[in-house]
């Protein structure tokens, strides 16, 4: 696939097996991460990835915060929570590495860390694999945030699930381009 066609055909894709993208594709994902439209080269994102065993202490971490915040949370939601790391064999975590700036504001950094995750997602397309990125509550939590290291202006823009597609890769929902751009002014 060429540029073009990755930027208009990627899907997210929710059933997710391994193997996983190795060490050489990551860096290449990265470096498409990278290259995010930044104001003023900020670079305000970092990434951790989580496999293996790094899922089932996710599920431990994704219970406690739930029950944590809480207590009255129903057993099929502990469940639900529990289960939610295995739903594909890796994670990566997008996190907004945002600072204190006199003329960029925050949103502008969670921005750029949006535009380098969506280019996450392209990459991993365009490598073949598959990924879908989700948040919840949960992505919010404070308890989450300090057990995965976030410092204080750190923020989780998502969670994305990556693995290879174990599905048929749907086409994208036509669009309806007439509506989302016009000429202005108005002709
Ligand atoms: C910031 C952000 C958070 C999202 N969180 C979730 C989520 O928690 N659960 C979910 O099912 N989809 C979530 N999505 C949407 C999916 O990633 C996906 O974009 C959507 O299902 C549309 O599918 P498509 O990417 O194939 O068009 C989120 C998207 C963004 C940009």
């Amino acid at each position: 696939m060429d540029a073009l066609e990755v930027l208009q055909k990627r899907v997210s894709l929710t059933k997710l097996i391994e193997p996983t993208p190795g060490k050489s594709q990551l860096t290449d994902v990265f470096k498409a991460a990278s290259r995010a439209a930044d104001h003023g080269k900020l670079r305000p994102w970092r990434f951790l990835t989580i496999e293996g065993d790094g899922l089932s202490k996710l599920s431990d971490l994704l219970v406690s915060a739930l029950t944590k915040s809480n207590p009255g949370v129903s057993p099929s939601v502990v469940e639900k929570t529990k289960n939610m790391p295995f739903r594909a064999p890796m994670i990566i975590v997008a996190i907004a590495k945002c600072q204190e700036h006199p003329s960029i504001p925050k949103l502008e950094q969670l921005l750029a860390c949006g535009a380098a995750t969506q280019n996450i997602l392209n990459a991993l397309f365009a490598l073949n694999f598959g990924a879908v990125w989700r948040t919840g509550d949960l992505a919010y939590n404070d308890h989450v945030k300090q057990a995965l290291g976030l410092q204080a202006l750190e923020e989780i823009v998502g969670f994305i699930y990556v693995g290879t597609p174990a599905q048929d890769i749907p086409a994208p929902p036509e669009v309806d381009i007439e509506n989302i751009f016009s000429e202005w002014p108005a002709k």
